[in-house]
C-alpha cells in the first residue's frame, strides 16, 4: 500500500493525512475483495522497518489501526471476513494490540475472506526466526535436520496459515518487493501500479484481477504441460478453465 506520504505531500498536506486517506482505500479494497470472491487478502500495513519512521507518523499509523479495528469490526464480522495477523502483534503499543486482538477474536468465525494484516512484519525476519526455531528443535532432538523441508519452514513462519501468494500488487510506482512475503511470493504474479495507494479504487483492483486471470502460471513447467494439466483438471472437476470473476 505504497504512496500515502507522496500523495499527501502532492496535495500540500502532511504525510500523515495520506495514511488517513489510505485507511479509506483499505476499507474499499477489503469490500471489493469479498465481493469478488477472493478467499485471501493480505495487506502490508506496517513493516519492521517502519518503526524507524518519525514518531508522529508511527503514532498516527497505530491510531489508524485502532480506529479501523473498532469502526469496521461489526461490518467485517457480519460480512464473513476473518482477520488475522502476520508479523508481531505483540510488538504494537498496548492500545493497538488490544484493539487488533479484539478484532481477530470478533471475526474468528468468518469463512468468506481471510484478511491478513502484516504488522511489524518483515519477510527476512520471518525466515530467520523460522530457521532459528527449527535449529532449536534439532538441538533438542525433537526433529531430524534431514526432515527439514519447505513445509517445516512454513510451519514456523508467522504466515503459516496463508497459502502461497498468487498476485502481489504494489501501488506507488516503485518496482520492488521491500521485504514482503519473500518466501510465500516465490511464484506470485507481480503488479506494480503507478497510482498512489489513496488513489487505488475498486476498478483498479478489478483490472488487476482481470490481468491476473489472463496469465498462464507455469510454475517451472512448459506451456504445453500446463495446458494438459489444466485440461485434465477441468475434465476431472467438470469446471471451466479460466472462470471470470464476477463483481
Ligand atoms: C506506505 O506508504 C504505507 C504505509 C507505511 C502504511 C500503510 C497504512 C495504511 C494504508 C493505513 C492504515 C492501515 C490499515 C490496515 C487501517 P508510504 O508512507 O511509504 O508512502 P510514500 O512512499 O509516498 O512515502
Amino acid at each position: 500500500m505504497d504512496g500515502n506520504g507522496r500523495w499527501a505531500e502532492c496535495q500540500g498536506f502532511e504525510r500523515v493525512k495520506g495514511h488517513c486517506e489510505g485507511a479509506r482505500a483499505v476499507r474499499d479494497t477489503v469490500e471489493t475483495a469479498a465481493r469478488m470472491g477472493i478467499p485471501y487478502l493480505t495487506l502490508y500495513a506496517f513493516s519492521v522497518a517502519n518503526w524507524s519512521r518519525p514518531r508522529n507518523e508511527v503514532d498516527t499509523l497505530m491510531r489508524l489501526l485502532v480506529d479501523f479495528a473498532k469502526r469496521e469490526r461489526m461490518d467485517l464480522r457480519q460480512n464473513g471476513i476473518r482477520v488475522q495477523v502476520a508479523g508481531h502483534v505483540e510488538e504494537l503499543p498496548t492500545v493497538t494490540r488490544l484493539a487488533v486482538r479484539e478484532l481477530i477474536n470478533a471475526t474468528r468465525h468468518g469463512d468468506r475472506l481471510t484478511l491478513t494484516l502484516a504488522l511489524s512484519y518483515g519477510g527476512r525476519r520471518d525466515l530467520v526466526d523460522a530457521a532459528r526455531a527449527l535449529a532449536e528443535k534439532v538441538r533438542k532432538g525433537e526433529i531430524d535436520a534431514r526432515a527439514i523441508d519447505e513445509q517445516a519452514l512454513r510451519s514456523e513462519m508467522t504466515t503459516r496459515l496463508l497459502p502461497d501468494v498468487d498476485l502481489l500488487i504494489r501501488t506507488g510506482g516503485e518496482s520492488r518487493i521491500s521485504d514482503f512475503l519473500l518466501f510465500e511470493a516465490a511464484y506470485a504474479e507481480l503488479m506494480f501500479l503507478p497510482m498512489m495507494w489513496p488513489e487505488f479504487r475498486p476498478e483498479h483492483f478489478l483490472a488487476a484481477i482481470q490481468g491476473y486471470m489472463g496469465k498462464e502460471r507455469r510454475f517451472g513447467l512448459t506451456s504445453a504441460q500446463v495446458r494438459t494439466q489444466d485440461q485434465d483438471a477441468a475434465r476431472a472437476n467438470g469446471r471451466i478453465l479460466r472462470p471470470v470473476v464476477g463483481y
